[in-house]
């Protein structure tokens, strides 16, 4: 069945995602040959057996009617407030690898729906409430990098959560800021992506980009700061974070390349964007791809030099020691 003749509107989910609701009211479909095809009838329960079944299969993305994708985002909007609410109840280390799973599936469905004020606050909140928790549970950090980084979401999703969390442990390690310093860090590198919404899923696993895919993830920056900007509490420094948090990428590019990093001469940006950038390129550059290899730790960190040791060199030197620490490399 082609897009033209379906009977209502589809959004785009991950199997996993499927158990936010017990039974689809409308049919599920994939999407293949240039066709959508029917993989679950309407009124039909949706079991962990059949989820499993669609992940033998390498089916890494479902469709879901309007109607159910409101009751799957419904759930883990409330699932998110409910663990919030209660992290401190047990187990700090479970009940943190579960605030970090409905974290990750709340920051996939604000991609689905950008413009849902209630998904991109409710982040905002729980990702502050999470950075004073683990103030309180500093020794559990490591782990739950370990852990979450092996979880089976897709690198998108993921990679905010990676650089955020070791930009955390680099702040905690730093004693250069205060609590609430490092708070507004942490949010504002968590949402700092949120404006890959508008990059169709499929160019991000391609080595090859077509002119408009290439366009739309370089405004991808832009696009999180018009996102973010007069939804959420965040100050002009922590918008002007979000919208240059790209610039190391730009410059390691360069130097990949065999050139000379060119420095932004419009902007003489402070040790809040260094750090931002710093631990999403050394994210991205130390996880895989579908289209590339990751990097070594220590390639990575040569690179990184190139572009902060001049400006900032205890920072380097501190990241350095952090890191190895971190990795015990
Ligand atoms: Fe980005």
């Amino acid at each position: 069945m082609f897009a033209h003749q379906l009977p209502f509107q589809l959004f785009e989910k991950s199997p996993r995602e499927l158990l936010g609701i017990d039974v689809a009211e409308q049919p599920i479909y994939i999407y293949n040959n240039n066709k959508f095809h029917k993989i679950l009838k309407a009124r039909q329960k949706i079991t962990q057996e059949f989820v499993k079944s669609l992940l033998l299969k390498n089916i890494n993305l479902v469709f879901v009617s309007l109607e159910d994708n409101q009751r799957i985002q419904e759930n883990f909007l409330e699932r998110l407030r409910a663990n919030s609410r209660a992290l401190s109840i047990g187990d700090p280390y479970e009940n943190s690898m579960k605030h970090l799973s409905l974290m990750t599936l709340n920051l996939s469905n604000l991609y689905s729906s950008p413009l849902d004020d209630e998904i991109l606050k409710l982040l905002f909140q729980t990702s502050g409430n999470f950075v004073n928790f683990l103030h309180q549970n500093k020794k559990i950090l490591n782990k739950l990098y370990r852990q979450i980084s092996t979880h089976p979401f897709h690198y998108s999703k993921l990679q905010p959560l990676l650089s955020s969390l070791l930009l955390l442990g680099y702040c905690q390690y730093l004693h250069q800021f205060s609590a609430r310093e490092i708070e507004t860090l942490f949010v504002t590198s968590y949402l700092k992506d949120v404006g890959m919404c508008y990059v169709p899923q499929d160019s991000l696993d391609k080595e090859k980009l077509s002119p408009e895919e290439k366009k739309a993830l370089t405004v991808h920056p832009y696009n999180s700061t018009l996102l973010l900007e007069n939804r959420v509490p965040l100050n002009r420094t922590s918008l002007e974070i979000v919208t240059h948090h790209h610039f190391l990428n730009d410059q390691i590019r360069q130097i990949r390349l065999g050139g000379v990093p060119q420095s932004n001469q419009d902007y003489a940006f402070g040790i809040e964007t260094y750090l931002v950038g710093v631990f999403d390129v050394l994210t991205a550059m130390t996880t895989e791809r579908p289209y590339r290899k990751a990097s070594s730790l220590f390639e990575s960190l040569d690179l990184i030099k190139n572009v902060m040791a001049d400006q900032y060199p205890l920072e380097y030197k501190a990241l350095i020691y952090f890191l190895k620490n971190f990795f015990k490399v």
